[in-house]
């Protein structure tokens, strides 16, 4: 199974800036053995890249997509739209969505199944508060974030997502879970999968580590036995950072 690093480049960059910085990545990638790299820009330039860039080994994400779809819903782009651009991924789930746009468990879901019914790809947000952590209910909540998500996903299906676990508590605040918390989390959202779905599931999804990962703390993170990757806010923000990132993860 192939590892992922994504980068989420959230709003920064504007589109010259953009470009600059994917030349910079996709010139700098090395030969991929075990890893499939991500990037997810700022939407308005998704369509542009996905043409620029088509002959290499970077697939584009969104940050997340429509509730809804086709219809008159002013401002609101499709999980369709997206795909017929040539995006593969998308984000669904981030606590930066579910926080500050007040997405709700159902909204999250819709999304979901919005995602897969136009044949994206979906990395599936989940993280608990430090409020939530300290309170030692963290378990719970991932397991309800989770289990709410794929409420209408059927086992086949699962091979369109992959799950990131990324504590809010971790996330641009440069506090990374430590390896053992980040393991600990991963084991028991494997745990769930094999009881929601069944053991193939379990062992062949994705888990994401996303939160203050960077090059110092990559390889030991990467290295998890249940960890398959990150999602990578700030440090993707450099070309020279991503790519160690990927290097690292090629290297665990
Ligand atoms: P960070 O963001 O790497 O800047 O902590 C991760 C994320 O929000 O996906």
């Amino acid at each position: 199974m192939r590892n992922i690093v994504a980068g989420n480049w959230k709003s920064n960059k504007l589109m010259n800036e953009g470009i600059e910085l994917m030349d910079a990545i996709t010139k700098g990638l090395p030969t991929l053995h075990k890893t499939e790299v991500i990037v997810a820009p700022p939407a308005p330039y998704l369509a542009q890249f996905s043409a620029q860039y088509k002959a290499h080994a970077v697939h584009l994400s969104a940050q997340q997509c429509s509730e809804h779809g086709h219809g008159a819903h002013t401002g609101e782009y499709t999980a369709e739209m997206l795909h017929s651009s040539g995006v593969t991924h998308v984000i669904i789930g981030h606590s930066e969505r579910r926080d500050r746009f007040g997405e709700s468990f159902e909204v999250v879901r819709s999304k979901v199944n919005q995602a897969i019914g136009a044949s994206l790809h979906v990395l599936l947000c989940c993280g608990e508060s430090l409020e939530v952590r300290e309170s030692e209910e963290h378990f719970e909540l991932i397991s309800k974030q989770l289990k709410d998500a794929l409420a209408d996903v059927d086992s086949a299906k699962m091979a369109n997502i992959t799950i990131a676990y990324e504590p809010v508590w971790a996330i641009g605040t440069g506090v990374t879970a430590s390896a053992d918390q980040a393991q600990e989390m991963h084991r028991f959202i494997r745990e769930q999968l094999g009881n929601w779905f069944n053991p193939q599931v379990a062992s062949t999804t994705r888990i994401l580590y996303g939160g203050s990962c960077k090059p110092s703390n990559a390889a030991e993170i990467f290295g998890q036995p249940d960890v398959n990757g990150g999602l990578i806010g700030g440090a993707a923000l450099e070309a020279s950072s991503f790519l160690s990132l990927v290097a690292a993860s090629e290297a665990s």
